[in-house]
């Protein structure tokens, strides 16, 4: 049932009174009515009118089963009937200690292809930039712990995204978003992506987009890891970890890295001490097509992140997870001060624990790993055959359910549409209009729904996509809708 229209303009007048929206350029949101969406079914959102949309972007690629899940639901229903908060400081919850348990499980189900020792302490915040944060500091306390003063910075890959929090975007900078924070971050060096776009593209490969082309694969990993070689020479005993987003790099533009940079990476990392966090905030919980993104490469890093679907994008909880050396590294009297100083009021929320067991189950009852694969597979046929010759369409790429679609002015030569353009939020616009949410990433279009999403939405949420795109770029610039 729509809310009535009058309600629909008041929340309008009070939003744009006093909400500040996150990541949304607020004089621009206020030119225009906003989408206040007032409920979910399944994979789609509803808004205030009435107006249905496709949850394109799964609610910011937290959703994993879809909205108002029977199971779920009915878990967190449970819990409230026991207990809705209690703290972990110092004392525990039974939703928190089960999931715990289960975590080390399926984090350490595939044997790592070089040795990798396991998983097995859950530390709990409740958003992925806090997952980073703690990763963050687990390295650099660990590395202190045992060598008195410990190490002094951090190597991570360059275009990375680890949330908003200080220390996140010390590891994630990105000067036009973070220049007034520029001089309270601290000190890290930034190694190059595996960026398929950066090599000469080769011969036999005219016309294909970057990504899909083998040899500029090979050639962008071997580069990358030239360049991961050359810094862990140069400060491989000052660095405590790297920070690395495993096979797709979300946030800064949907950057796959072709296979082997990972594996490569990790072990060149192990054999200098230096440690390997994985962020696999947005990777993690089936959205590559496995369990987690490290599985695809069996490797297993010292500390791992997980947040967004983690609780099967219904409440805010994230983990961080380390092996036991880490962890007894900060083990001692309480007077010697080696405790983990850090926690958050809503740390291992008992909600938000029991979602997740439930979501995890039903990631199991209904096979969502594999069927984020075959989702995978459906995408990248789908895009290749409408888009193959697309002229402004400069690259796809894709990992699982996770897909960027890249738009230039023009493929051949290599140019990008005008930045002030906008050509990425004019084609989310579009989409928006036709009934599909998404966000862009500048000009590439993000497509990323749930991970156990049926092929027929997934197939009407293409079609809207590509109908998107025609739309805008085949629209005159300076003439939108
Ligand atoms: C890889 C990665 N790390 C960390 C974060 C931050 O997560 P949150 O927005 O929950 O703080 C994100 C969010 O997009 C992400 O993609």
């Amino acid at each position: 049932m729509p809310i009535a229209a009058p309600d629909t303009e008041r929340l309008t007048r009070l939003d744009h009174a006093h909400v500040w929206h996150p990541f949304t350029p607020m004089r621009q949101w206020r030119g225009r009515a906003p989408v206040i969406i007032e409920r979910g079914e399944g994979f789609e959102l509803i808004d205030t009118h009435g107006r249905r949309y496709i949850d394109g972007y799964s609610s910011l690629w937290c959703n994993v089963h879809g909205h108002r899940v029977p199971e779920i639901d009915t878990a967190i229903r449970e819990q409230l009937d026991r207990v809705a908060h209690a703290t972990m400081l110092g004392a525990a919850t039974a939703p928190a200690i089960e999931l715990a348990a289960d975590l080390v499980g399926r984090c350490n189900a595939v044997e790592p292809a070089t040795p990798g020792a396991r998983l097995t302490k859950v530390f709990y915040t409740d958003a992925g930039a806090t997952a980073t944060e703690v990763a963050l500091k687990m390295a650099a306390g660990f590395h202190h712990h045992r060598a008195g003063r410990g190490r002094d910075l951090f190597l991570a890959v360059a275009g990375g995204y680890h949330g908003d929090t200080m220390g996140a975007i010390s590891v994630g900078f990105l000067p036009a978003m973070h220049g007034p924070y520029e001089r309270f971050v601290f000190d890290v060096r930034r190694v190059p992506a595996p960026d398929p776009r950066a090599q000469a593209p080769t011969a036999g490969a005219a016309g294909e987009w970057p990504s899909w082309d083998r040899e500029r694969g090979v050639a962008a990993v071997d580069a990358a890891l030239a360049a991961l070689d050359r810094a862990l020479d140069e400060f491989g005993d000052r660095a405590c970890a790297l920070m690395i987003e495993p096979i797709m790099q979300g946030a800064g533009g949907m950057v796959a890295h072709p296979p082997g940079y990972l594996a490569g990476a990790v072990e060149r990392c192990r054999s200098r001490g230096v440690l390997v966090i994985a962020d696999e905030v947005a990777t993690g919980i089936a959205r590559t097509g496995a369990f987690l993104a490290c599985d695809t490469e069996r490797v297993r890093p010292d500390i791992l992140c997980l947040a967004k679907g983690l609780s099967g994008g219904y409440l805010p909880l994230a983990a961080t997870l380390c092996t036991e050396e880490i962890a007894s590294a900060f083990e001692g009297e309480p007077h010697e001060h080696k405790t983990l100083y850090h926690g958050h009021t809503y740390t291992g929320n008992p909600l938000a624990c029991a979602a997740a067991i439930a979501s995890l189950e039903l990631i199991d009852e209904r096979g969502v790993v594999e069927n984020a694969r075959r989702l995978g597979g459906v995408i990248r046929d789908r895009l290749r055959a409408a888009l193959a010759c697309h002229p402004h369409v400069g690259d796809v790429r894709s990992r699982g359910v996770m897909t960027g679609i890249e738009l230039v002015e023009s493929r051949d030569p290599w140019a990008p549409f005008d930045p002030a353009r906008g050509v990425g939020a004019e084609v989310c616009d579009e989409a928006r209009r036709r009934g599909l949410m998404i966000r862009p990433l500048g000009d590439v279009v993000v497509l990323n729904p749930a991970p156990a999403m049926d092929e027929g939405t997934l197939g009407r949420a293409l079609d809207l996509v590509l109908e998107a795109i025609d739309a805008v770029t085949r629209r005159p610039a300076g003439r939108p809708r």
